[in-house]
């Protein structure tokens, strides 16, 4: 099996590196339609084969020395349960965040732990003094996790985000150093 890359071990989560033996629990776990309500490139029914696709190429990020994407896996009782992506990396300046977990570990404070520990080491790694997030206006939970990390409201990006052939009106939050 391929070494895991250890970003950081706390008693309820691991993130660390995705590797290809992830898809089956990725599968398990992406495949939630409230999921893919509210990411733009997440599809539902979320299967194998799309699971195996992105990682294959998530995967090979880590191969690159300048990428433009970065994204790490969740992991809780030994099993990958979401991610925190990192896209449209532009080094020594900014990143657009995207994360999502499992269902059944929703409202448990996860997501806001993960995304402190994300978010401070992908400003160290690639020098970042920005770091955004496009959400839905109507998911709360996303903006709320966003606040509590002392992302700020800059405003609404107008048809901002693609949903299959849609564009929608997204919110977008940042927080910056
Ligand atoms: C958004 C998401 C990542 C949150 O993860 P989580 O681990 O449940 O988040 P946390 O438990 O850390 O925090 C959730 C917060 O939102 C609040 N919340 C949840 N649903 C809410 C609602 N309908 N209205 C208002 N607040 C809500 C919770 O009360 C909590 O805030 P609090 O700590 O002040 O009480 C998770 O729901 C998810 O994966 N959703 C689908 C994918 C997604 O939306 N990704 C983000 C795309 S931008």
């Amino acid at each position: 099996m391929q070494k895991l890359s250890l970003l950081i071990r706390t008693d309820t989560f691991i993130l660390r590196k995705l590797q290809m033996s992830d898809a089956e629990s990725l599968a398990k776990h992406a495949n939630e339609k409230l999921i893919a309500k509210n990411l733009s490139l997440l599809p539902y029914p979320y299967t194998l084969e799309f699971a195996k696709k992105w990682l294959s190429k998530s995967c090979k990020d880590y191969l690159k020395k300048f990428p433009n994407s970065f994204s790490y896996a969740i992991e809780i009782d030994g099993e990958a349960v979401g991610y925190v992506s990192f896209n449209f990396i532009v080094h020594g300046h900014e990143a657009e965040i995207v994360y999502w977990i499992g269902k059944k570990y929703w409202g448990r404070g996860l997501m806001t732990k993960i995304i402190e520990t994300a978010t401070h080491f992908a400003m160290k790694k690639f020098h970042l003094k920005r770091i955004y997030a496009y959400t839905f206006p109507l998911n709360k939970a996303s903006k709320r996790v966003l606040e509590k990390n002392k992302f700020r409201f800059e405003g609404i990006a107008r048809k901002g985000v693609r949903k299959g052939k849609i564009c929608l009106d997204a919110d977008v939050y940042s927080k910056v150093i």
